[in-house]
């Protein structure tokens, strides 16, 4: 069970995602959160739910399940970590939504049976936070390509690999300070950013975040999709993009409005679109290149190559090569092939030097001069990318009679 992330999920005490409602007012916060989400950002707003067969895989806890069925989607919910099941059911008989609930199963995504006829599709499918995990990619296409029905919807939220990078620096310095002082995983998260992570409001505790994150081994970036693929791959099954947050479409083209583009021609403004966003993704603001720069999307790549490498084994000499990316990077940032507001600008840089400065300190290899700088350095303190994507694709393709 080793190669699958609830396998992972298994042999832990705490659910990744709970975030332990205490009582209505919780469930109406999270509901007014998942209801701008999905009417502002994802343009599925709560009425498209009403009577919708829905399908959500890795629902963990069910506290997103809970606001599906307040708004009046039939939920079958598959998660195949068991001990999250009983949490579910007594969310679902705490807030009166059993009604709602008509399966509660265990299957993972592969091994959900096939419907045997179109009436038993869903209209929605839904699976956040696990999904990236599923290699090859085509694999769980086509597998909810199967389960969906024309017309119907899938929504995702994954890890990202550009908006990934700082994930993977900060399990750089989780990995580097646990081998330094073979302090277990929490007490060295809590060492190195209590201090960071009291700085943000949280829903869920530190020690999910160090299970989930700092510690995971899907959250690596041979799991991270990349959007531009990502869709491409996603248009070969049948699906097309509906929409995304943060966007991948091309949100600047203008054109008359009885013109209907090409799927070729959306497909390459998508990926002119996303490569030009990149450095929106790494530091979760507006950052739009002005042209496609085929140098820098390579270094960016090997950026983030080795960083994610420095995770397992930690050398000073590929630490030095990152440093040497983040000055071209600077560079790029302070320069007028970036699109930005001057606020957004400085305060990317300050991201970048900071990291330039704490590449040394790792090297250097002394424990508490680390736990220092993670504890103060502002920079650092106040940087978290934006390692998670929503994407909602459409299904186009008729797959013929089940
Ligand atoms: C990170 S949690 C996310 C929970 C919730 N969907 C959310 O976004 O808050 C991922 C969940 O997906 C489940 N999961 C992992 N791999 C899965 C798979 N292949 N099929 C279905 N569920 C899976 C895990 O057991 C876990 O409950």
């Amino acid at each position: 069970m080793n190669d699958t992330l609830y396998g992972y999920y298994r042999q832990q005490d705490v659910l990744p995602t709970v975030g332990h409602f205490q009582g209505e007012a919780d469930l109406v916060a999270h509901e007014e959160h998942r209801r701008r989400l999905f009417t502002d950002k994802l343009k599925l707003p709560p009425q498209l739910f009403r009577g919708a067969r829905l399908l959500e895989f890795g629902p963990d806890a069910g506290e997103n399940s809970l606001v599906f069925a307040l708004w009046g989607a039939d939920c079958t919910l598959a998660e195949p970590h068991e001990k999250a099941h009983a949490t579910i059911r007594s969310y679902f008989a705490r807030f009166q939504q059993d009604a709602r609930l008509q399966q509660l199963r265990p299957e993972d995504v592969l091994q959900f049976p096939a419907p045997l006829t179109e009436a038993e599709r869903f209209d929605v499918v839904d699976a956040e936070g696990f999904i990236y995990t599923i290699l090859p990619t085509r694999l769980w296409l086509d597998k909810c390509a199967q389960l969906t029905r024309t017309g119907g919807f899938l929504v995702i939220f994954y890890c990202e690999a550009y908006g990934s990078f700082m994930e993977l620096m900060l399990k750089v310095v989780h990995a580097r300070y646990r081998e330094l002082t073979c302090l277990a995983p929490q007490p060295a998260a809590e060492k190195l950013f209590q201090t960071k992570w009291d700085s943000i409001p949280h829903k869920r505790r530190m020690e999910s975040w160090t299970m989930d994150v700092l510690v995971n081994p899907f959250v690596r970036l041979k799991y991270f999709l990349e959007p531009r693929t990502l869709c491409d791959a996603a248009d070969a099954a049948g699906w097309s993009l509906y929409s995304s947050w943060p966007h991948y479409a091309d949100t600047l083209d203008v054109h008359w409005f009885k013109r209907t583009l090409p799927a070729e021609t959306l497909a390459r403004l998508r990926a002119d679109y996303v490569e030009r966003s990149r450095l929106s993704q790494i530091f979760g603001r507006k950052h739009f290149l002005a042209r496609t720069e085929p140098e820098s999307e390579s270094a960016l790549g090997e950026l983030l190559t080795l960083t994610d490498g420095l995770i397992d084994c930690y050398e000073a000499t590929n630490a030095e090569l990152c440093v040497q990316h983040l000055a071209r990077l600077e560079k790029l940032l302070q320069s007028d092939a970036v699109l930005a507001d001057a606020a957004d600008r400085d305060a990317s840089l300050q991201t970048v030097r900071s990291y330039q400065r704490l590449f040394p300190i790792l090297s250097a290899g002394n424990a508490h001069a680390i736990a220092e700088f993670c504890s103060t350095d502002a920079g650092f303190i106040r940087s978290w990318g934006m390692p998670s994507h929503f994407a909602v694709f459409q299904k186009t393709a008729s797959l013929g009679p089940a």
